[in-house]
């Protein structure tokens, strides 16, 4: 089977053609960092009129390269949420015209769904039940993952998201936009155990809290005397190099640390970890080892899957697709939409 995965939940605008759950045809990604940079962060209104220029040469190029048209396509699956619903809505309209035009299903697939199913692409299946540590710019959660579209929450953050976490750190040290790539190649020029983050007490048993480190941050700027880079591009000193290596580690430390909490009381089989923050090196290198020191088989995508990508959004997207179903008639895009059963019952259980 044929599907033609569509994205567009932030500011990267992707389409990707998967042929079958292993071969990736296609995967091509409009980035709009570039745009988005002068802000510090993404400007949702400019993201979703960047969307509209960009979705349909994008769909035109990824059809190119798997060297196919939309005759050649089975089925669509096209990120529903959660996302900035301005940026949601493009891709979600271009899936629905394209599968009134053409008579082809179209399926709405979960954001973070896509991510977990990264861990799959182009690599042998883990076996069930698998920990998946989901970390971007958006989210930061441990699921446990039963099957492929069977997803329980265990863990999440109480405030900021880890990738959200190292771009405030940029913000805060003058660096560019976005910040995670940039403090991940500057961290190894530093001392990891310089500054001292302590670790991290949330009210839920398992829950990520990145907010107090930013905080932390800031304040030893100003005991040290550490002034935020004048331009960008600039040297950092050495404390500043201490400090984004501190930083680093002791997010790192965090998140693994409820996923170590999290593997002894769950008892999975595999460990998965996806999303943009999954492209930081040190987290990738000690996540492996937690990984083999606890026994379970690990998955993490390479690079090009790691942050916001179509490909992963087919692959997550298949299974509904295979099994016959097609939400053309009632599709439409959801900013905050929960993914699996479980997360859903207690959504409404802390609501009532
Ligand atoms: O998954 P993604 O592309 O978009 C969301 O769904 O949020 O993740 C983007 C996030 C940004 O916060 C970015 O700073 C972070 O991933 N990121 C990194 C690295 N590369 C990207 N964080 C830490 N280390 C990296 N190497
Ligand atoms: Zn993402």
């Amino acid at each position: 089977m044929r599907v033609l995965g569509l994205e567009s939940s932030c500011d990267e605008t992707a389409a990707a053609v998967l042929d079958g759950p292993r071969r990736v045809l296609s995967s091509v990604v409009s980035s709009q960092v570039k745009m988005h940079a002068p802000y510090g962060g993404v400007v949702p209104e400019l993201a979703a009129r960047h969307h509209l220029e960009a979705v349909d040469p994008v769909v035109r190029r990824a059809l190119e390269l798997a060297g196919c048209g939309l005759d050649d396509i089975d089925g669509i699956a096209v990120t529903k949420g959660p996302g900035l619903i301005g940026c949601l809505l493009v891709c979600v309209a271009a899936a629905r015209a394209l599968g009134l035009a053409r008579g082809l299903p179209v399926v709405g697939v979960n954001h973070l769904a896509g991510h977990i199913a990264s861990a799959w692409l182009e690599a042998p299946d883990v076996p069930y039940p698998a920990l998946a540590l989901v970390v971007s710019g958006g989210h930061s959660a441990l699921w446990r993952v039963d099957g492929p579209r069977r997803f329980t929450q265990l863990a999440k953050t109480r405030d900021d998201a880890a990738g959200e976490a190292f771009d405030k750190l940029a913000k805060l040290l003058g660096l560019p936009y976005p910040g995670g790539p940039v403090v991940d190649r500057l961290a190894a020029r530093g001392n990891p155990h310089a500054v001292p983050f302590g670790a991290v007490k949330t009210k839920g048993a398992h829950d990520f809290s990145f907010s107090g480190y930013k905080t932390a941050a800031r304040l030893h700027m100003e005991a040290a005397g550490i002034a935020p880079l004048a331009r960008p591009d600039d040297e950092p000193p050495q404390p500043m190099l201490d400090l984004i290596a501190s930083f680093r580690h002791a997010v790192v430390r965090e998140l693994l640390r409820r996923t170590r909490q999290l593997i002894e009381e769950d008892r999975p089989r595999s460990l998965i970890v996806a999303g943009g923050v999954a492209a930081n090196s040190l987290l990738r290198a000690e996540a492996r080892r937690l990984a083999d020191e606890a026994g379970l088989a690990f998955s993490i995508p390479p690079l090009k899957y790691c942050g916001d990508n179509a490909a992963m959004i087919a692959l997550a997207g298949l299974p509904a697709l295979q099994a016959g179903e097609n939400d053309l008639d009632g599709l439409d895009a959801s900013a905050s939409l929960p993914l699996g059963g479980a997360e859903a019952a207690r959504t409404t259980l802390r609501h009532l």
